[in-house]
């Protein structure tokens, strides 16, 4: 138990936007079917933006948190899709707009789906150096404007949305593993003409066996056994990639908190989301063993290891 690198999730937000798009709707103009895509993903609908960028969702998601932004002096925005491709940050942009003065820190990181468990790790290191004391870190993506709306292998897994949590020093133990494959750059990527592009195959065995080796990886830093673990929040791409994950740890499928079939794949949004669900539910209690896991464009993988306290 290492106290000395602890933090804690004091508060979790989400914002997912009003128009919902389900598998029904999307095969009226793409060469598809519900049966197609429920069958090979799980997802049953979507949330698309009409007009709002990362940030607009961003700010709904902090808001949703309904907790005290003044003395917040640090947001780190994980996205792979930001309101502008360079410069400003997003993070600086939601800073501006929620007028959040003691904000010292703000950027924006790159890690692809697994966005937000880099983010997290990030924040624990500002804030234990003594950088920052309160962060907030966000993933929010607006993927409907990079879909390739003629490509039904890529187009029917993703949605827009944002989730984010509120981190300060605490006695949760927090601590991660964060890792980066170094020969996938072109299993996944945005191309530049602003379209996924996605090798479906290379991606999935991928992620199986990242899931399946962070966890494991995850339960020897901290002396758990996998019976240990109360809940796995993985990156919510693909119901088939976690059942094949839970069968290769053998460990119960039900320890995976899965909202995809709502959500789709929200990419850096999508665990944040899923943690503010699960914690809104009310079933998360003081002691639970929580692992977030992720995995995503790089490639890369990394998961978080948290000691819940409500
Ligand atoms: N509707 C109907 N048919 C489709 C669709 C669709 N939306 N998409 C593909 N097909 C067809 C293909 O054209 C192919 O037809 P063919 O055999 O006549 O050529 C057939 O379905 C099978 O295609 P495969 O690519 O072999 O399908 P597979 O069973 O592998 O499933 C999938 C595809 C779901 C993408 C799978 O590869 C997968 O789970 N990959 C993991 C990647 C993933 O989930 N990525 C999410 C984003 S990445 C991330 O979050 C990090």
């Amino acid at each position: 138990m290492q106290k000395n690198s602890s933090i804690k999730i004091s508060h979790t937000g989400s914002y997912l936007p009003s128009n919902i798009v389900s598998n029904k709707k999307l095969s009226e103009s793409v060469d598809t079917s519900d049966e197609w895509i429920y069958s090979h993903t799980g997802i049953k609908e979507r949330h698309f933006v009409t007009d709002e960028c990362a940030s607009d969702l961003a700010i709904n998601a902090i808001k949703s948190m309904q907790c005290d932004l003044s003395d917040i002096d640090g947001i780190i925005v994980a996205t792979a899709t930001p309101d502008f491709n360079g410069f400003p940050s997003t993070a600086c942009i939601i800073s501006e707009k929620l007028k959040m003065s003691s904000v010292n820190t703000a950027f924006d990181l790159a890690a692809g789906c697994s966005g937000f468990i880099y983010a997290l790790e990030t924040a624990r290191a500002l804030i234990l150096s003594g950088t920052c004391n309160k962060m907030i870190v966000v993933g929010t993506e607006v993927l409907s404007k990079v879909i390739d709306f003629d490509d039904r292998n890529t187009c029917v897994l993703f949605g827009d949305g944002a989730g984010c949590v509120l981190v300060e020093k605490g006695d949760c133990i927090l601590n991660s593993i964060l890792g980066c494959a170094n020969d996938g750059a072109d299993k996944l990527y945005i191309s530049r003409n602003n379209h996924i592009h996605m090798n479906g195959r290379a991606v999935y065995t991928f992620a199986v066996k990242a899931i399946t080796d962070t966890i494991k990886e995850i339960c020897e830093k901290n002396n758990l056994s996998l019976e240990d673990i109360d809940y796995i929040i993985p990156h919510q791409a693909n119901s088939r990639i976690i059942k094949a994950a839970s069968q290769r740890l053998k460990i119960d499928e039900s320890k995976f908190f899965l909202n995809l079939d709502k959500t789709a794949n929200t990419s850096a949004a999508s665990i944040p989301i899923a943690l503010d669900e699960l914690n809104s539910s009310g079933v998360l209690k003081d002691g639970d063993n929580v692992i977030f896991v992720g995995f995503g464009a790089g490639l890369t993988y990394g998961g978080n290891y948290i000691k819940w306290k409500n």
